[in-house]
């Protein structure tokens, strides 16, 4: 097979996102047996640096599961909502309403409580709804990656835990691309992935385990294996996986993550992915008819909405302009297509999507900007 019909794009989508060389390269390095000390060189790292990252010491236990961001969401969710318990899921667009649809999908009792596209969760109704159903676990996105917007979570796990209710947060889209401050962010379960703000192939949905999540997962029944946080802990507490691992991106995740905390350092990783925002809050400003989406205060760093002027279409974005940036060697993101086609059809402006997480890096951002505003203004 020719190899060579495999185009080399910079991906500036949402996810998955860039990969640099070195760890591309990494790719290649040994297999190794999951059951032998061999194991233990890749797991040991990983997991403390994840730990870094998160900013979480021992107050909670990582897990690596098979899978992507959805397996470790539906692991939060079989383990941690017992089947006579009530689930409150609170969703800011399409990945807080694919926490709901996993949810009801395993049988649970879930309500979805759900805000306007582009808006933020409003505590005082959260509040009211919370006082309504009287939830035992709420389940909510921190980074809304349909468009652009970060709850604050510590705000909103603060809310859910004077009601007596289980926090569960998906992180997918902002893990290591932000200081999320584990520790001190009230959630009992924190879930991510590695194809985003990791800036690695997807392969591993990631989960943070507290103390409270794992007393809890202890006494329910129904867990399947994979999605039994039970056994994966006994595995994870030896630095291995409760099945056999994808063995070539651990063996990327152990030299990437050495980079993120060693090399680059999280801080600087955290401020880079700030001032990419910023990049994309000021270029913005100078186009004419285009703006922000989200609001200020609630705008994410690892990626941006943009609300382009109006009579720009879903078949210019989605055609003309991705193919343009295609053959300037991008890849663009057209939107979230079910949120542009609901919008086009109330006759509505359409939102683009530019993706700035991972490794992605200023010179790259600002060099995919200018060909990004080119193709724009021929609109
Ligand atoms: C916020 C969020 N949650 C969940 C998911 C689903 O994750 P995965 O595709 O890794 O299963 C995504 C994927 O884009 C996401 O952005």
């Amino acid at each position: 097979m020719s190899l060579s019909k495999f185009a080399s794009l910079k991906l500036f989508i949402t996810g998955p996102t860039y990969i640099r060389d070195e760890v591309k390269a990494a790719a290649a390095l040994p297999e190794f047996g999951h059951r032998d000390a061999e194991n233990e060189l890749r797991f040991g790292p990983i997991r403390r640096h994840l730990r870094t990252l998160a900013g979480c010491g021992d107050d909670y236990e990582p897990i690596l599961v098979l899978g992507s961001g959805s397996s470790a969401m539906e692991t939060s969710i079989r383990s941690l909502v017992a089947d006579d318990e009530i689930l409150l899921n609170v969703s800011v667009g399409a990945f807080g309403d694919h926490y709901h649809a996993i949810a009801l999908a395993n049988g649970k009792q879930s309500t979805n409580l759900k805000f306007e596209y582009g808006r933020p969760i409003d505590l005082v109704v959260l509040e009211h709804k919370l006082k309504e159903l009287r939830p035992d676990v709420v389940s909510f996105t921190h980074n809304e990656t349909s468009t652009g917007v970060t709850n604050d979570m510590k705000a909103v796990c603060a809310l859910i835990r004077q009601y007596d209710a289980m926090p569960l947060v998906d992180g997918v889209s902002i893990f290591g691309g932000a200081d999320i401050d584990l520790s001190h962010s009230g959630a009992a379960m924190y879930v991510t992935a590695t194809q985003k703000s990791l800036a690695l192939p997807a392969g591993f949905g990631i989960g943070f385990v507290s103390r409270e999540a794992e007393d809890k997962a202890a006494t329910l029944t129904n867990k399947g294996h994979a999605h039994d946080i039970t056994r994966q802990l006994v595995c994870a507490r030896k630095n291995q996986t409760l099945t056999t691992p994808n063995g070539a991106l651990a063996n990327q995740m152990a030299v990437q993550l050495d980079s993120i905390v060693n090399t680059e350092g999280i801080e600087n990783r955290f401020a880079r992915h700030i001032t990419m925002r910023g990049m994309v809050e000021e270029w913005v400003a100078t186009l004419d008819g285009f703006e922000m989406f989200a609001p200020k205060g609630f705008r994410s760093v690892t990626m941006s909405s943009v609300v382009c002027p109006e009579g720009v279409t879903q078949a210019q974005l989605k055609g003309t302009v991705k193919e343009a940036l295609r053959s300037k060697g991008y890849l663009m993101d057209p939107g979230y297509s079910k949120l542009n086609a609901q919008l086009e059809k109330q006759g509505m402006r359409q939102i683009i999507r530019i993706g700035h997480m991972g490794d992605i890096t200023p010179d790259m951002l600002a060099e995919y900007l200018v060909d990004l505003e080119v193709e724009l203004k021929k609109l």
